[in-house]
This record gives C-alpha cells, sequence and structure tokens, in this order.
C-alpha cells in the first residue's frame, strides 16, 4: 500500500436541516462564508496538504458543485492542478455510505475524508500536519477536538489512551456516534478529518444490512467495528480553530474568524466591529 496521501473523499450531500433555511435553496456546503462558499475553504484545506484529486460526493439535487468548480478552474491555478472527480450519492443513507459510493476512485490507497461542514485553521495548514503524522504512524487517524460535555451529544465521541509518539497523539480505544453527556468516554469529539486506509470500505460494506432496516450508515459504526477486528486507529487532538458549519453559530463564527483576517476586508471589519462595541 501506498504511503503518500494524494486523493481525498469531499462528502457535500447532506441535507443541511440543523441550518433550515439556510438550505431551503443551496446546499450546506455552498453557505457563504465571507466571498467563498464553505466548500471552497475545505478545498483549499485540502490543497494545502498536498493533495492532487478531489472525489466529490453530492446529491442529486445539488448541481450547483459541478458548476463552481468549473468557475474556479477559470480563476485559480492551484485548482487547475487538482483531479477533480463528481460521485452521486443516489439515497441520502449517511456518510458512511458517502464514502463508499466513492470507494472506485480509491483503489489500494490511503485517503483522506473532509465532511464539507466542518472547517479547521491554524498557522500551519491543518491537513498538512495530519498527513505529516499519518507518515510516522502509518495507521488510520483521526482529528479531535475538545468541545464542552454538554455538545459531545452532537458529535462522534472517543475513548482514549497514550499513545506515546506525540503530545497530541491518542490511540483510540472506542468511538461512539453522539451519546449523551451521561455516557460520553470522553470529551474528544472527531472532527468531519480522517485519514482511512482502504479496509475500511470493507467495514462500512458489512453495515448495509443495517441501512436495509432504515438506519443511516456512520463512517463511526465502521471505525468501530474496525476497531474491534482490523487494527489500531489514532487520533491526533487539534489545538486550531475548528467551525461546524453544520450549525448556526459555527456559520457566525467562521465569518467572524475569516472576515477579521481577509486580507481586503479585515481593517474595515475589526473597524466596524469596534463601533458596535465588541
Ligand atoms: C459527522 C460524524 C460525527 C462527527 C461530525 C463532525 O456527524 O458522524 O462523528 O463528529 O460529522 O462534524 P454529522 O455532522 O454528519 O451529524
Amino acid at each position: 500500500m501506498k504511503n503518500k496521501i494524494t486523493k481525498a473523499i469531499l462528502p457535500v450531500a447532506g441535507l443541511g436541516t440543523r441550518v433550515m433555511p439556510l438550505t431551503l435553496h443551496q446546499p450546506k456546503a455552498m453557505i457563504g462564508i465571507v466571498d467563498r462558499p464553505v466548500v471552497h475553504y475545505v478545498i483549499d484545506e485540502m490543497i494545502s496538504a498536498g493533495i492532487k484529486e478531489i472525489i466529490l460526493v453530492i446529491s442529486p439535487r445539488h448541481s450547483e458543485f459541478k458548476k463552481y468548480i468549473s468557475y474556479l478552474l477559470r480563476q485559480d491555478p492551484a485548482w487547475r492542478k487538482i483531479i477533480f472527480r463528481v460521485v452521486t450519492q443516489k439515497t441520502p443513507l449517511g456518510n458512511g455510505d458517502a464514502i463508499f459510493v466513492a470507494r472506485r476512485f480509491i483503489k489500494n490507497e490511503p485517503f483522506l475524508v473532509g465532511f464539507g461542514d466542518d472547517l479547521l485553521a491554524d498557522i500551519n495548514p491543518p491537513l498538512k500536519q495530519l498527513t505529516s503524522l499519518f507518515h510516522k504512524i502509518k495507521a488510520p487517524i483521526l482529528v479531535l477536538e475538545s468541545v464542552p460535555k454538554k455538545l459531545v451529544s452532537r458529535y462522534g465521541v472517543v475513548k482514549i489512551k497514550k499513545a506515546g509518539v506525540h503530545r497530541d497523539i491518542y490511540q483510540i480505544t472506542d468511538i461512539i456516534e453522539k451519546p449523551s453527556p451521561e455516557k460520553a468516554p470522553s470529551n474528544l469529539t472527531v472532527v468531519g478529518r480522517y485519514i482511512l486506509t482502504p479496509k475500511i470500505l470493507e467495514e462500512i460494506k458489512k453495515l448495509y444490512p443495517t441501512a436495509k432496516r432504515g438506519k443511516e450508515l456512520y463512517l463511526t459504526d465502521a471505525l468501530k467495528t474496525y476497531l474491534r477486528d482490523v487494527g489500531k486507529i489514532y487520533g491526533w487532538h487539534f489545538r486550531g480553530a475548528r467551525f461546524d458549519c453544520g450549525s448556526k453559530i459555527g456559520i457566525l463564527k467562521a465569518q467572524a474568524y475569516f472576515g477579521t483576517r481577509h486580507p481586503e476586508f479585515k481593517k474595515e471589519f475589526k473597524k466596524y466591529l469596534k463601533k458596535i462595541n465588541i
């Protein structure tokens, strides 16, 4: 198996019910943050990590992404170096299915997954840090963020033990999707960024009978059986800024963060924030 990460799956087919009515007329990943849609930031995160091929997983309702990519390919030379693939997720069966439908482009290589509603920012490009950690440990690795205990029920939550490789790297011993604060094994939650190996696809495949019973296929459930039957998974406690753009407050925080850093708008925006007593 290759060690270098060149491919990334970018699922953007989510319905965005938590941020309605923003998603009444546009997909969640097309919501604008300052002057670009969320998906643009995610693609730039991937490009900064040296990704060469991006597989977008879209819903059949959303043709906007193809138009957006063609537009950007004319504007941005860095985007022109990327191979873009677009795969349709026919039914909204969950994020495990979104990854599985992109499998034909993955072949036998480790790959990155970046959910189209999470944004990360740091002095060093976050996904570059993640890929170099993968090169060291050579096992699946997830990005983790600590959140106040009352918020854990929005995310996948991990049980960890020290890995002894690096201060912020843990070995994951269990993972639970959206537990109540009482049942959560920690307050370390999974951010929508993962480096996975092709073996995870076999674990996702095993979940399809549960989808027949009307349940969504969560990547978390495949990671759980991977931990039990296949091998080790690590977590990287990310200390930079993370925005959950699947929530209204996350979108608002991202606007403030990127707005106060935007080369064209930061000066005027900060002046305005002062004027309104912030
Ligand atoms: C998904 C994952 C969850 C993860 C989250 C990060 O949940 O299932 O484990 O913590 O992304 O954003 P969703 O946002 O699709 O509900």
